[in-house]
């Protein structure tokens, strides 16, 4: 594999000599760039001699060939990795600042990103920091660490760089593991939908699309080719899957029924709206005009999964008609069952038949750190056979990883 080896000044950059060693021992090429800052904690003549290959730094060095240095090493890696990021650098890199050359290059780079964060505890605990994280790992950069323990300031608390032998073994094994949807077409939904009233007025729900933009990300890293059709998100679409928006429920309907065919699996977490205006106004409402009281006409939306399961869409496989091709199902649903976990399994099963989807994962919205707007979920997963699997609570991109690989353990072998 090409790696990048990006080292900001942090002091664990004096590191960084033995992770280009151990990297290079696994086989691997290694180029490193730097900022000025690192080069004053590590020697710029050992990172040249352990990497054979020259440091880079400077956005406008005397050019040695023709071409742009910054975008050409940006084409270059397969995968860069900031190792130590500090504060400053992950707080550019979530700005999409490029003002040196390491930033310049990773806002040109397409390759996969990874930090392994380095710095006092309360850098790493200021909310600054944590935010940018957040939304750097919303982005689709990975973190590794930081671990907790001992710093060179004296203290002691999260914040140090994970050893240099630790990053090589979470890289080869993220790199080297099984990717069991290589080849397979999945179409998510995630988002919110919006059933505009008049050009300014809605209604929607909560819904943040961060469920199924992590299941977005977690099957484009088991090698799926992934389309995310979205209504309204809070986070970013990873990178590397095909978005198609979609603001209300009827063009979200579309979107899925212009893509299924083209899809192994289809997975339906977008929380699309049950009823829509049923005379939208073109031009603003004007209260003046309503007067103290509002009376709004809704009319249910079209079903789309229990239309896609509908008799003569059989599920894809082996001996099925032409025509008769449909992806593999899997529904969501958010239950309010009180934190009573028979409950949600036979709220899921009357959902699952009335469905008809092959599977369905059903969460409790009642209970804290499983909902909507929260960063973790939990539920239960049944299948149509009557197998049912417990995903316990883990961040969503854990829950989406789960759900995955239960799903291509029992419908896509
Ligand atoms: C001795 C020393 C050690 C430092 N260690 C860290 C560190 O571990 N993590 C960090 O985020 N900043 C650390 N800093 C502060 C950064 O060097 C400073 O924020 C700098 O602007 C970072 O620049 P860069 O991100 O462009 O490399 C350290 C500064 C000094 C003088």
């Amino acid at each position: 594999m090409k790696i990048l080896l990006g080292i900001s000044g942090g002091i664990a950059a004096y590191k960084t000599p033995e992770l280009v060693r151990l990297l290079k021992k696994a086989g691997h090429q290694v180029r490193v760039a730097c900022t000025r800052n690192a080069l004053e904690l590590v020697s710029r003549i050992a990172l040249e001699t352990v990497s054979g290959e020259p440091v880079l730094f400077e956005t406008f060095s005397p050019r040695t060939h023709p071409g742009v240095e910054h975008i050409d090493l940006a084409g270059w890696p397969d995968v860069v990795v900031i190792a130590p990021a500090t504060a400053n650098v992950i707080a550019k890199l979530a700005g999409g600042l490029a003002d040196d050359f390491l930033t310049t290059v990773l806002l040109a780079t397409p390759a996969p990103v990874w930090i392994a964060p380095g710095m006092n505890t309360h850098m790493w605990e200021h909310p600054a920091t944590l935010e940018n994280v957040r939304r750097l790992t919303g982005r689709g950069v990975r973190v590794i660490g930081p671990d907790s323990g001992e710093l060179a300031c004296g203290t002691s608390g999260p914040g140090r760089m994970s050893e240099p032998s630790v990053i090589v073994r979470i890289l080869e094994e993220h790199f080297t593991r099984p990717r069991p949807l290589a080849g397979r077409r999945v179409l998510i939904t995630a988002g919110a939908t919006r059933e505009h009233l008049d050009p300014v007025r809605f209604i929607s729900n909560p819904s943040t699309g961060r469920m199924g933009v992590a299941l977005a990300r977690a099957a484009r890293e088991l090698g799926a080719e992934v389309t995310l059709v979205h209504g309204h998100l809070e986070v970013p679409v990873p990178d590397g899957v095909v978005a198609v928006p979609a603001v209300s429920a009827m063009e979200l309907h579309r979107a899925v029924f212009e893509w299924k065919d083209r899809a192994d699996l289809l997975i339906m977490t977008a929380a699309v709206g049950d009823y829509m205006s049923a005379s939208p106004a073109a031009e603003k409402m004007k209260k003046e005009a309503l007067g103290a009281t509002l009376t709004l006409q809704l009319v249910r939306t079209p079903d789309i999964l229990a239309e896609l399961s509908q008799p003569g869409n059989a599920p894809s496989g082996p001996g099925n008609r032409p025509g008769e091709r449909r992806p593999i199902l899997v529904g969501f649903a958010a239950e309010t069952a009180g934190g009573d976990e028979s409950r949600l399994l036979e709220l899921a099963r009357q959902k699952l038949s009335r469905k008809g989807c092959d599977a369905l994962f059903a969460n409790d919205v009642s209970l804290t750190g499983a909902g909507f707007a929260a960063e973790t979920n939990q539920g239960v997963l049944l299948f149509a056979d009557g197998c049912v699997v417990w995903v316990p609570q883990g961040t969503k991109d854990q829950v989406a990883v789960s759900l995955l690989e239960s799903v291509v353990a029992s419908l896509l072998r």
